[in-house]
């Protein structure tokens, strides 16, 4: 395939997991809601986060293939990268169950407080891989 179609698909992956960069702002704004606007956004940012892991299967396999072509990424970056985002990967499948949780709490006006902790925390740590991530893509004869 051609390189700059892979490059462009590797860009529309990206588009998609942006939404991991945004999350943690988003949850931020959520607390003054009432419960069952906090339900609704619960839904909608689990379908987004399926959303997003589908952008990660698009970059492990677009990013896979630019990696394969070019010759001239150190070992060192061959290996964090994928090991980067099958971090995310699981730090994203992590966050599904407490989001499913908190939103079946706020239905059922249950205590739901270590739930949006789990999600609070799962959210930083996505953006600030996604960071490193895209630095290291960037500055990719950095290491
Ligand atoms: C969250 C996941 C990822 C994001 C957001 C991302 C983002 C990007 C961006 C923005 C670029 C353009 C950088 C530039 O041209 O200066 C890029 C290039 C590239 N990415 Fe990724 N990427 C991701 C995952 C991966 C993975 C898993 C691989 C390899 C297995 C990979 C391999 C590459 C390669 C080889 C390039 C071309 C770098 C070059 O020589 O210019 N990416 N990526």
């Amino acid at each position: 395939m051609d390189w700059s179609v892979l490059m462009f698909l590797h860009m529309v992956g990206t588009l998609a997991v942006g939404f991991y960069l945004v999350l943690p702002f988003v949850l931020g704004r959520t607390e003054k809601l009432s419960a069952s606007a906090r339900e609704g956004t619960m839904n909608v940012v689990g379908s987004l986060n399926r959303l997003a892991q589908y952008g990660l299967g698009i970059q492990l396999l677009t990013g896979g293939y630019l990696m394969a072509k070019g010759d001239d990424y150190s070992l060192a970056w061959k290996i964090i990268v994928p090991v980067l985002l099958l971090a995310m990967f699981a730090v994203g499948g992590m966050m599904a169950k407490p989001l499913r949780l908190a939103a079946a709490g706020f239905r059922d006006n249950g205590n739901v407080a270590a739930e949006t902790g789990k999600v609070k925390t799962l959210s930083a740590l996505l953006a600030v891989l996604l960071l490193v991530m895209v630095f290291l893509m960037v500055y990719n004869d950095i290491i």
